[in-house]
């Protein structure tokens, strides 16, 4: 087994394939958006998603103190929109986003979209997990998924 550090625990865990997400919230008429993969489902019933942030990010305040958010499943067609929200300033004046139904704004051309109530944050090492009540949901069955394995998009 190999020695325990950031370089080899990334590198292990990124043997582990997922789709991403971006998660957005809009606070104060100021839409936020971070590219996600640690999603994950958490229950059927009631149904609950979750995924982690690190406490270091630049946003991380406005998450934390968000009531309601949007999860965005991406397609194979949009990497440009994850490395956009991996970016400490991304753009968002190009995204024709939908208001929600639920004080959420949504990503067009998603192969899934949520619209979710935050229900509680856990403080955990170096991340918050957020736990998530789904209120609505779609998807789409002719896209396909955008993945990342190894640190790259498939
Ligand atoms: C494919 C991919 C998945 C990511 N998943 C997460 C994640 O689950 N949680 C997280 O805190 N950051 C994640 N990040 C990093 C954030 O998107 C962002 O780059 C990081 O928070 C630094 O920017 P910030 O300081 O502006 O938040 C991911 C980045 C990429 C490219």
């Amino acid at each position: 087994m190999k020695k325990i550090n950031i370089k080899n625990f990334k590198k292990t865990l990124s043997k582990f394939a997922t789709g991403i997400t971006v998660v957005c919230i809009k606070n104060n008429n100021t839409i936020y958006g971070k590219t996600v993969n640690s999603f994950n489902s958490l229950s059927l019933n009631p149904p609950m998603v979750l995924f982690s942030l690190g406490n270091y990010s630049s946003s991380i305040k406005q998450f934390s103190k968000t009531k309601f958010l949007s999860i965005n499943i991406l397609s194979s067609k949009q990497r440009k929109l994850s490395d956009n929200f991996a970016s400490s300033t991304p753009k968002i004046e190009n995204i024709n986003f939908i208001e929600g139904k639920n004080k959420t704004v949504i990503i067009p051309n998603c192969i899934a979209n949520l619209e979710c109530k935050l229900m509680d944050k856990i403080k955990k090492g170096d991340h918050i997990i957020f736990i998530c009540k789904i209120l609505e949901l779609q998807s789409n069955n002719k896209l396909k998924p955008l993945l990342y394995f190894n640190s790259k998009y498939f």
